[in-house]
């Protein structure tokens, strides 16, 4: 074992003799909802509104806007909804000041600090390639918000469960909350440069790493366990490119590779429960057995990248290869596979309820969410 191997092994094992974490229960695991009829394309609650174009200041990117919006202030109006609105120019639109708008979606313990809150950060983008017109990007990335909508939704009521009379945390440090961004201008409007790409998420990692905790967002309370908005992100979660059949998605970093492990595990547990659609040969997540010596400095370059570099701990959720459909005109609704996208919302909500010590807190399923609970009834005779 080289040096530089083993200082990597010591990055991979700090967080988990930190931080405490229950498994979440069989029995839990088979309370997590599919999204079932939402994942539909035609009708379907989340993913239908936003199988349309969403080039950023155009009117389908504000339509989006007002799905997401429209979503939390009805069905989770716990959730604090915070714009992050800013222009820019881009190299398809000449002097024209494009507006952008990042979306960030935050659940905190009541009666806590801002400043102390560490936040489980998932992520996706919800804007469109440019040119080809017309084009949808339905794993690209409709589908990854589609699923955090569908996940803010189900570990909701479980959250209100553990944290109602506790008045939230423990106050002693540090807390644990959730927040979901949706970022915008991830694409590039011609080609694909450190300018031309990743308006939104170089935007949001800049005002958060400058951004001192006091303010109007955070009460009056200031800074506490953090001292900006970055720090306080426990990881960065960025799920892009889901939604088609067969995915397989690597372990990129040594670093969260643990995390990785903990998502891993949940899908091969589900798996083995019989409460997954699909049945691949292969799981979606295969480097459960990575070893930290295999890992090379390959990634995929995406919205995590401004905060990668900041030193933020990122988790991502790409499949490589990338679909086939990926940046053509056939990356549709019709191109989706629905049983691949319930899947996903299951493992990731799993993946959250698990990181939120959710165990034994999620409420019954809906009578509409079938799969999976026939097979868990037959289990139980
Ligand atoms: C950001 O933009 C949205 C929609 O365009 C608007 O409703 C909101 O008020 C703006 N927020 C801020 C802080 O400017
Ligand atoms: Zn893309």
């Amino acid at each position: 074992m080289t040096l530089t191997t083993i200082i990597l092994t010591l990055l991979t094992l700090t967080p988990h003799l930190t931080t405490s974490y229950t498994p979440l229960s069989d029995a839990s695991l088979r309370l997590i909802p599919s999204g079932n009829s939402d994942f539909d394309i035609h009708s379907g609650a989340l993913l239908a509104p936003i199988l349309i174009p969403r080039v950023p200041g155009t009117p389908g990117s504000e339509a989006a806007q007002h799905h997401f919006v429209n979503f939390f202030r009805t069905h989770l109006p716990a959730w604090e909804v915070e714009w992050h609105n800013f222009t820019s120019t881009t190299p398809a639109t000449g002097d024209k000041q494009v507006p952008f708008r990042n979306l960030v979606f935050r659940r905190d313990p009541p009666g806590v600090k801002g400043g102390d809150v560490a936040r489980l950060t998932l992520v996706a983008h919800y804007d469109s390639l440019y040119r080809p017109e017309g084009f949808i990007g339905a794993v690209d990335s409709a589908v990854p918000c589609a699923v955090l909508m569908h996940v803010a939704r189900s570990v909701e009521g479980a959250l209100r469960a553990k944290w109602e009379g506790t008045g939230g945390g423990d106050g002693l440090g540090e807390e644990v909350g959730v927040q979901v961004v949706l970022m915008d201008g991830e694409e590039a409007w011609v080609s694909w440069t450190d300018e031309d790409s990743l308006y939104g998420a170089r935007a949001l990692a800049e005002t958060w790493s400058g951004e001192g905790q006091r303010g109007k967002d955070d009460g009056e309370d200031g800074v506490g366990v953090f001292s900006n908005r970055l720090e306080s992100i426990s990881l960065f979660v960025l799920l892009d490119l889901l939604g088609s059949g067969n995915p397989t998605v690597p372990s990129y970093f040594a670093k969260t590779h643990w995390a990785y492990e903990h998502m891993a595990t949940a899908e091969k547990r589900l798996r083995e429960l019989g409460l997954l659609e699909t049945k691949e040969a292969k799981p979606f997540l295969p480097d459960l057995q990575k070893k930290s010596y295999q890992f090379t400095m390959g990634y995929v370059l995406d919205d995590h990248v401004p905060f990668l570099q900041r030193g933020v701990d990122v988790l991502h959720i790409i499949p490589t290869p990338f679909p086939p459909v990926w940046h053509t005109m056939d990356d549709d609704g019709l191109h989706l596979d629905i049983p691949t996208i319930r899947d996903w919302a299951k493992i990731v909500t799993a993946f959250v309820a698990e990181w939120l010590e959710l165990d034994g807190l999620l409420p019954p399923l809906a009578s509409d969410e079938k799969v999976g609970r026939e097979h868990s009834e037959k289990d139980e005779l």
